[in-house]
């Protein structure tokens, strides 16, 4: 497909990929779930560099089992607009007693919220897939299929906070696989596992909340942890 953008497109697109030379460090400190979206269009061509550098990413056998179903039909947007607050009492539920004790995650949650109520607006969704279904068994199969299709997704949310776009994992909307297959014409062999809203972001990015690095990191056996309370 050829791209044939006014000059205002061509100079957004053109600044935009500039960003790709980020340093790697910066792009992986600083990508965060940006889920407060502006409605402005996203150039195809950003669109398309974006799943081109997913597609790098490792994946079994080199098997390639990803797909990327790029929504931008306003309908479509619509139905996995719906599936999204079908599925939010269900979240809220389970998250019911961290909203009440963890202000950090109240915070999160006004986003998700936000979210929920703006999912029309958002310009672009990018549903990850599996080009095949999740067999229930062997375990290495099964996960190989998720496996073979999350580091892609990965890349895709870095090569967005690069170009300056926002974007997040979210699986919210895929809460149903038969409702969410249905929503968005797939066949019944293909599998939707991840759903990542893009567009050009209202809030900033980074940094991450995560836990000290010593307190996930374990030395030759699960519990001798010589690097608790070590940070870089
Ligand atoms: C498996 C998975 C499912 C997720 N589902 C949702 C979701 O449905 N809605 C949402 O807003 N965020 C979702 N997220 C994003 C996480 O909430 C987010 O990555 C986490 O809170 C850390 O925030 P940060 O990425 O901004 O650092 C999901 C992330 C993962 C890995």
């Amino acid at each position: 497909m050829d791209f044939d953008p006014s000059s205002a497109e061509t100079e957004t697109v053109e600044l935009a990929l500039k960003g790709l030379s980020m340093p790697l460090v910066e792009a992986m400190e600083s990508q965060r779930a940006i889920r407060r979206l502006q409605p402005d269009p996203v150039p195809d061509e950003l669109l398309v560099r974006m799943i081109e550098l997913a597609q790098k990413a490792p994946n079994g056998g080199n098997e390639q089992w990803f797909a990327f179903v790029v929504v931008k039909d306003p309908a479509a947007r619509a139905a996995l607009g719906r599936l999204n607050r079908l599925g939010y009492p269900g979240l809220k539920l389970y998250y019911r007693q961290r909203l009440r004790t963890d202000p950090k995650f109240a915070r999160t949650w006004a986003a998700i919220e936000w979210q929920k109520d703006h999912f029309e607006e958002i310009p672009v969704l990018i549903v990850a897939c599996a080009n095949r279904r999740v067999p229930p068994w062997p375990r290495l199969m099964n996960a190989g299929v998720y496996a073979s299709v999350y580091p892609a997704t990965q890349n895709l949310l870095l090569a967005a906070r690069a170009l300056g776009l926002g974007a997040a994992f979210i699986t919210l909307p895929l809460w149903s696989l038969r409702r969410a297959r249905k929503a968005l014409g797939l066949p019944g062999n293909v599998t939707p596992l991840a759903v990542v809203p893009v567009g050009w972001p209202r809030g900033r990015y980074g940094p991450t909340t995560r836990k000290p690095v010593g307190e996930v990191m374990h030395l030759d056996r699960w519990g001798n942890q010589p690097w608790a309370g070590v940070s870089s």
